[in-house]
């Protein structure tokens, strides 16, 4: 693992406090990409009531802020999942998108799926097992550098079988486009990432959205800076950061994340580590046989 600053720089302390003082303060058109997982208000230590109200009260007080101090060519990418009662769920990307639709600065490039295989068992409603990335550009053509986020091609060999181009390879070689549909553990108990912070979002997903959206030497912006994920991306990936939290705990854990960085000591879960698939071979994977009449239905 390489640190990789730009300015050879330490990495910046997050701000412990709060993100709207913060904001309100940074010049216009400062931030190559701004990315932020907010507080769902769904009852987490951080969280100071379970309204959903109060998620559109905070959006809508830094909204403004938020879009101004990203450049002209620059990205917002917000992380969001679910606000969940017993009688109802409400996707909270509608309600960020309730909000910045009436902002023509930006415009939504993609409703990105984030899906895990892990989380809470539903007894009232099917599991859920995905969360939602709104990315915005400002303006009409915002920096995307596919190139850097293509994965491997399901068939590399495949080649055209007829027309001008029988017999070269029909895929780019370099990978395909990941599309917008991602497929990445969330940082649960046995996670390599996890730390005390109640909600991280994974490292390899703010790096996807750093390598594809900001250019190398850029400057990343997290409001909700949590555990310090989205700063230990742009580390990562040669990119400035600077991060805000109004939790003198949380400052600490991610203070600590990236002194082990710096010393080569962060555990992480690589970008390109596949996902594990079961062999059947494994104890757990074979069905007990009091379970067999349900393989027989
Ligand atoms: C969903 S967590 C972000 C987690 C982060 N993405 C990570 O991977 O660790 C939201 C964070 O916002 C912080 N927070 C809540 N209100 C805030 C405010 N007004 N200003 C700055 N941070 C705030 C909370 O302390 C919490 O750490």
């Amino acid at each position: 693992m390489s640190i990789n600053r730009p300015d050879g720089g330490l990495f910046p302390r997050p701000v412990n406090g709060d993100c709207a003082a913060l904001l309100a303060e940074m010049a216009s058109g400062c931030v190559d990409l701004f990315i932020t997982s907010p507080p769902y208000f769904m009852g987490k230590s951080y969280d100071r009531s379970y309204r959903v109200e109060d998620f559109y009260k905070d959006v809508r007080s830094i909204a403004p802020d938020s879009s101004r101090i990203v450049r002209p060519g620059g990205n917002m990418a917000w992380q969001v999942g679910y606000h969940v009662t017993d009688s109802h769920l409400l996707p909270l990307d509608f309600a960020v998108h309730d909000v910045f639709r009436a902002d023509e600065s930006i415009n939504l490039r993609n409703r990105i799926i984030w899906q895990f295989g892990h989380g809470t068992h539903a007894k009232r409603r099917f599991s859920g097992r995905h969360e939602m990335i709104l990315w915005y550009g400002k303006g009409s053509d915002s920096y995307f550098d596919l190139d850097a986020v293509r994965v491997p091609q399901k068939y590399p060999g495949k080649k055209h079988y007829k027309g001008p181009r029988k017999g070269e390879y029909s895929g780019n070689p370099n990978g395909k486009n990941p599309s917008d549909v991602w497929d990445i553990p969330n940082v649960k108990a046995k996670h390599v990432e996890k730390t005390a912070h109640p909600c991280q979002f994974p490292i390899a997903l703010a790096q996807r959205l750093v390598r594809a959206l900001s250019p190398i030497g850029g400057l990343v912006f997290d409001p909700f800076n949590g555990s310090g994920t989205s700063g230990i991306a742009a580390c990562l990936e040669g990119r400035q950061f600077l991060g805000a939290d109004t939790s003198t705990e949380f400052c600490e854990i991610a203070v600590e994340r990236y002194r082990q960085l710096q010393t080569e000591t962060l555990p992480y879960r690589p970008i390109d580590r596949p996902i594990l698939q079961p062999t059947g071979k494994e104890a757990v994977a074979k069905t007990p046989p009091h379970f067999a009449f349900r393989e027989q239905d």
